[in-house]
């Protein structure tokens, strides 16, 4: 554990201020993006019960890179559009060691919003990750996932998982209620995410898997092990934390390094872990592979059926289509909640907005 550090950016409005080195520069790339407007609660929100508290808070965790940035931010601001209760939202965002400016960046985007900082140190992953994997998918913060119930406070027993190419169009409460209900119906799981059982699941290992001696890994799983997608989850941390399941992910990426029972990265150690185990939830959470296929210019539609969250999945991103003039028509709605607007010569004033000098205090520590 001491090989990663975890620093708490404790901002404004977070829990109490322990903190201490305010931060001494202004980072650039916050100059390249609005400030969202003011979020409020309604009236009928919950009250504040504390950052622990059982009721209060939807929790959600994503991670964060210079990369990603502008997708990131634009998840963000369409959570809080759409949520009755935006200031019952707590984020928890996960940068890697090098980026610890971009939740500086963060604060000066959303002066208002509640969350902490937390710094993802890949020398732990460094080693696991195999050479086999697509070099896209071999940024170690893809693997952060893994180590989210070591990285929070043990008080948090529930998180959603967010990847940084999604748009949420609905109230995320709806998203946590849903995942609250499955997780009380099945007290062993500790992942509940939208499956998809029509995709061939075989094809997500390789035949040295199914011929090796782990090909009985599913047989006996308390469900069919389908697919889902490891960028919309909502886990139980409390459960994971219990059957160490981190450990287990680990396990499987030790042996994918010396066998390669897979070809991408990420997934299919979870895959491994919690096919079959998993409660599964409405399709709507998670209407993936907008972002098309291997081809360039490949446009995806919708699926059939409701949508209360759009993943960009796939090689296209939303971002990059609209800045070479490439768009699909589903990539004007995620424009909708682009936040990024790159000036030359930005002002002063969009400088010194947010009074960083004040807001931005920083706690560094091993564990
Ligand atoms: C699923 O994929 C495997 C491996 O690529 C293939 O052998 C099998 O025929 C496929 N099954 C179906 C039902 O398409």
């Amino acid at each position: 554990m001491a090989s990663m550090a975890l620093f708490l950016l404790i901002l404004l409005r977070s829990v109490s201020p322990v903190a201490l080195r305010s931060f001494p520069f202004f980072p650039p790339s916050a100059a390249r993006y609005s400030k969202a407007s003011q979020f409020l609660n309604h009236e009928e929100c919950p009250a504040d019960d504390g950052f622990c508290g059982p009721s209060s808070f939807v929790h959600v965790a994503m991670t964060l890179d210079a990369h990603y940035l502008r997708g990131s931010i634009a998840a963000i601001h369409s959570i809080l559009r759409h949520t009755a209760c935006p200031d019952s939202i707590f984020f928890h965002f996960v940068a890697a060691t090098g980026d610890e400016e971009i939740p500086i960046t963060i604060r000066t985007v959303f002066p208002s919003i509640r969350f902490l900082s937390y710094r993802f140190s890949d020398s732990r992953i460094r080693g696991l990750i195999s050479s086999s994997v697509r070099s896209a998918l071999e940024n170690p913060l893809n693997y952060a996932r893994n180590y989210i119930a070591d990285l929070l406070d043990p008080c948090i027993r529930r998180v959603i998982y967010l990847d940084s190419d999604v748009i949420v169009v609905d109230d995320i409460r709806q998203l946590w209620n849903s995942a609250a209900a499955a997780f009380s119906d099945n007290p062993s799981a500790a992942i509940a995410a939208p499956e998809y059982c029509n995709a061939n699941f075989t094809r997500y290992f390789t035949s040295a898997f199914w011929n090796g001696p782990w090909k009985h890994t599913f047989n006996d799983r308390r469900r069919k092990s389908c697919y889902f997608n490891t960028g919309v989850m909502a886990m139980d941390l409390a459960r994971w934390r219990e059957n160490e399941y981190g450990l287990q992910i680990e396990r499987w990426m030790e042996i994918q390094k010396q066998e390669r029972i897979y070809d991408l990265g990420s997934l299919p150690p979870f895959l491994l872990v919690f096919a079959g185990e998993i409660e599964g939830l409405d399709h709507r959470w998670n209407q993936h592979g907008l972002g098309g296929d291997m081809v360039r210019g490949s446009c995806r539609d919708l699926h059939p059926g409701p949508a209360s969250l759009l993943h960009w999945s796939g090689k296209g991103k939303p971002w990059e289509r609209l800045d070479v003039g490439e768009a699909c028509y589903i990539d004007y709605l995620w424009k909708m909640y682009d936040l990024y607007s790159p000036s030359l010569f930005p002002s002063f004033s969009s400088i010194f907005r947010g009074k960083l000098w004040e807001i931005a205090l920083i706690q560094t520590f091993d564990w």
